[in-house]
């Protein structure tokens, strides 16, 4: 890693306005002196994306990811902090200086840069064995499969021998930690063996990232055997949820939809056969983490799961989730072949074409797949079924758009109109919602989070966020409060930060936010920085409102003082703290 002096860093950083960056990526509005956009980090139908120019900051209230410009980018392209700093100074026309990469630097390189080069070593070493005599096996298996040279190479397929431990030998003799080489999830540890190799005998899948970086592997058995698919674990760079084989290619698709199947082999025969627009979800259902990602490059999904009862059901669990990213879905029907793999090689692509191009709508895919569990020649239960039809349009919040899907099942069910429109009425409003409840991660967690946040330290990032955005403020309180004042940890470093860019004349909070994304800690700090502020009026509320905060960030810090062990006298420590409190009735914050 080639690290770059803290000045370039800040002119790099203010050389790209994030408004442009995170526009560009992000569609934003215009609200007050913010702008407002649906996160690219979570799964939210409204926008607590919140953009700030005059910071040059971010933060989403839905999620609690925030930062600057580029934490931003870190996050958003899975770069490194020198990858972004990089990517942004290209952005901006800002060259910047060759520094040969010394010794020092190199093992002061982070560990997740180690990982991810042990893992694209790991990728180049099982491409030469499968062209390597002993790969023979599994080249034949990937060509009696269809697979050209071009497609193999496209996809960095490869095979991974057949030994104990020659990745991990490999790898050793390439200069990488066996801590790295098990971080990168490549091997196996026992008491017996030692470290072996976690994929042999296998024809290998890496696993990309957006930017073409290898972050984790499948290993396909030849032939029989269990289990089918040896997938990476989840590693530190290897976030199941988050990534989707196929899309750093896919991404770049002019097609206006992306389709998302369910294997390595159907992403890598739909791109052969001409569908760079096909991604899948990695051995693990699809899940918001997914939707969102997609959201990214398409608003139109294309299901093409497999024909077989658990892919049509893995749909019907898919569906609830685009739909709740804002993502409009068709189901793809593949029948009488299994899956999209299958069907091409039996049908060519022109016919894979026309199904796409005739999807079902997810909605009508729906209801079929429900009807199936309905006789529909007993009326009691036609009627069953035209009431649970009802109750899913009665969930459609547009009116115009509930009223068109109304009409199209009234047809296709032979329904009275009035009557099924009437049912649609009358449902009550907490049955209207049938998607999936929220799925665990982001809502409880940040749910957990904010409970945890106790009113002492509120009202500590209360007051930051004040003074970060106003020098007036931060000169009434200095007279009251100290860095010392604040809880120790990320609270009182980012005070001492603020305190001395005012002091200096060169307060800047997204220069301050770049210390804590070199250290992969923006999220936490951000929301340190961002607490929600009432909305204040008038400057009389606002001196009260500060004045009490100041207040109790004073009376924290003095009980802190009160209960901590540092040897001073208890009795001069209550004489203190009596003068203290005294002081403290006198705080009065003018602005
Ligand atoms: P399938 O069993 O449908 O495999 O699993 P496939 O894609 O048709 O594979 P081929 O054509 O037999 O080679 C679909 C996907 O589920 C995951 C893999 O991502 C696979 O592509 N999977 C399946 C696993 O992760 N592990 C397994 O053991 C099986
Ligand atoms: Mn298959």
């Amino acid at each position: 890693m080639v690290r770059y002096n803290s000045e370039l860093i800040d002119e790099i950083r203010a050389a790209n306005n994030i408004v442009d960056v995170i526009g560009s990526a992000v569609k934003l509005k215009r609200s007050g002196a913010n702008y407002f956009g649906l996160c690219p980090f979570h799964n939210e139908k409204t926008g607590s994306f919140c953009v700030n120019p005059d910071r040059q900051t971010y933060h989403c209230f839905g999620c609690d990811k925030g930062g600057n410009v580029i934490s931003f980018v870190m996050d958003y392209e899975n770069y490194s902090f020198p990858e972004a700093v990089k990517y942004l100074a290209d952005r901006a026309g800002i060259i910047l200086p060759e520094k040969e990469e010394t010794a020092e630097e190199k093992e002061a390189a982070s560990f997740r840069s180690r990982i991810m080069e042990c893992l694209k070593q790991a990728a180049v070493f099982y491409y030469h064995r499968l062209y390597s005599p002993e790969g023979k096996h599994g080249l034949d298996y990937l060509k009696g499969r269809g697979l050209t040279d071009e497609t193999i190479k496209s996809f960095g397929l490869g095979y991974s021998g057949k030994g104990f431990d020659q990745a991990v030998s490999y790898l050793r003799s390439k200069g990488f930690d066996d801590k790295v080489i098990q971080a990168a999830g490549l091997c196996n540890i026992s008491e017996k063996h030692g470290m072996t190799d976690r994929f042999f005998n296998r024809v290998m899948f890496p696993i990309m990232d957006i930017n073409s970086r290898v972050i984790g592997f499948g290993g396909r058995v030849m032939g029989e055997g269990e289990p089918k698919y040896l997938n990476s674990p989840e590693t530190q760079v290897f976030d199941k949820s988050r990534n989707m084989y196929g899309l750093n290619i896919a991404r770049r698709s002019r097609k206006p939809y992306r389709i998302v199947c369910e294997g390595y082999m159907d992403v890598i025969s739909m791109h052969q056969a001409g569908f760079t627009e096909a991604v899948a979800s990695l051995g693990t259902a699809f899940t918001s983490g997914h939707a969102s990602l997609l959201r990214r490059y398409t608003k139109d999904v294309r299901l093409t799961y497999d024909s077989d009862g658990a892919g049509q059901k893995a749909a019907m669990r898919a569906i609830p989730i685009c739909r709740s990213a804002s993502l409009s879905t068709k189901v793809v029907h593949l029948d009488p072949y299994k899956d999209p793999d299958e069907f091409i090689k039996a049908l060519g692509s022109d016919e894979f074409e026309k199904r796409v191009k005739d999807a079902e709508n997810s909605f009508f895919f729906v209801l079929s797949y429900i009807e199936r569990s309905f006789d529909m020649s007993d009326p009691g239960e036609r009627t069953a079924f035209q009431n649970e039809a009802a109750g899913r349009l009665a969930s459609i919040d547009d009116e115009l758009e509930r009223d068109n899907y109304i009409s199209a099942v009234a047809a296709k069910y032979a329904i009275r109109e009035d009557a099924l429109r009437r049912a649609v009425a009358s449902v009550p409003a907490e049955k209207t919602s049938v998607g999936i409840p929220d799925e665990k991660g982001i809502s409880t967690q940040s749910q957990a989070r904010k409970n945890k946040d106790d009113g002492a330290e509120k009202a500590q990032k209360l007051l930051i966020t004040w003074m970060t955005d106003d020098k007036e403020i931060f000169d009434a309180v200095r007279q009251y409060i100290s860095v010392e004042d604040f809880s120790e940890g990320m609270i009182r470093e980012i005070a001492a930060m603020i305190y001395e860019g005012y002091e200096k004349g060169n307060m800047s909070t997204a220069d301050i936010m770049t210390r804590f994304a070199m250290e992969d800690r923006s999220d936490e700090a951000s929301a340190v920085i961002n607490k929600k502020l009432y909305a204040v009026d008038t400057s009389a509320d606002r001196e009260k409102a500060l004045t009490d905060l100041v207040i109790r960030v004073k009376k924290a810090s003095l009980d802190r003082k009160r209960n901590a062990d540092d040897g001073i006298d208890p009795l001069k420590k209550a004489k203190e703290e009596k003068q203290a409190l005294t002081e403290l009735k006198k705080i009065r914050i003018k602005i």
